[in-house]
């Protein structure tokens, strides 16, 4: 699918906790509705304007009746920032859904579990409806530092919800990886940090079960002309915003 360009209105605009953001958006395009794991390059300030290059960020849940697309993401850089400032009423420009998304087709009727640590949570809410309205329900299992966002919205859609958090406040106290015990599953689709994905597909290897990854990269272009977000894998170097950023783990991390 190629990638659309479209400037769309922001509808709604919530702080959740200092740093995320949960923003949503119009998005016409109902002939490019986006699906679980893939992307948008955000931008909304002009091309001859630092930051150059414009933000890839996930779709968090997509809801194809209003035509409203929802983003979560981190304020953590000049791009990040300008986004943050929007306010309901203001225009910004998406340009996608780009990259390959989850493949949520095999996995249904599977027993699933979805692990995500951080922001990498962000893509696993729209992939926990999509996996729901397909019939089944994935256990989720979320990691944070400290204060968790959105988990409670996971609740109606999937079986089990498991948190861990670094600092203990809430939840388990230790990493997400703890609560996992993959042999429970048949597949194990992951976001988060890099490390943190990689113990996850460790611990899934050791059980021989399969684990998804959907990697984050630095992106330019995010069509796959530039070759700025490539990744290792076992078969040679791969774009992560075209090829991925989904990826069976041993082909990224066994790389
Ligand atoms: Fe240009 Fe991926 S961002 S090839």
């Amino acid at each position: 699918m190629h990638a659309t360009a479209c400037d769309v209105k922001v509808l709604e605009h919530l702080a959740l906790t200092d740093t995320i953001r949960l923003m949503t958006t119009s998005w016409p395009r109902r002939d490019k509705a986006p699906k679980a794991g893939q992307f948008f390059m955000l931008r909304c300030w002009p091309a001859d304007v630092a930051p150059v290059l414009s933000r890839p960020i996930s779709v968090h849940s997509y809801d194809a009746a209003m035509g409203t697309i929802q983003f979560l993401y981190e304020v953590r850089g000049k791009g990040t920032e300008k986004l943050a400032a929007l306010e309901p009423g203001d225009t910004l420009s998406l340009v996608g859904p780009s990259g390959n998304g989850f493949d949520v087709e095999s996995a249904l009727g599977k027993r699933v579990a979805l692990v995500g640590g951080g922001i990498g949570t962000a893509p696993l809410y729209q992939l926990a409806k999509e996996l729901n309205a397909g019939g089944t329900k994935a256990d989720y299992f979320c990691g944070f530092r400290d204060e968790p966002y959105g988990v409670e919205k996971f609740a109606t859609l999937c079986g089990k919800v498991q948190l861990a958090t670094d600092s203990g406040r809430y939840g388990f106290h230790g990493f997400v990886t703890q609560l996992l015990n993959p042999e429970e599953y048949d597949l194990v689709l992951c976001c988060g940090p890099e490390p943190m994905m990689k113990a996850v597909a460790k611990l899934c290897e050791e059980k021989g079960v399969t684990c998804i990854v959907s990697l984050e990269r630095k992106m330019a272009c995010g069509i796959g002309a530039c070759l700025g977000c490539t990744c290792k894998t076992t078969t040679g170097g791969k774009c992560v915003c075209k090829e991925g950023p989904v990826f069976d783990s041993k082909e990224v991390f066994g790389a």
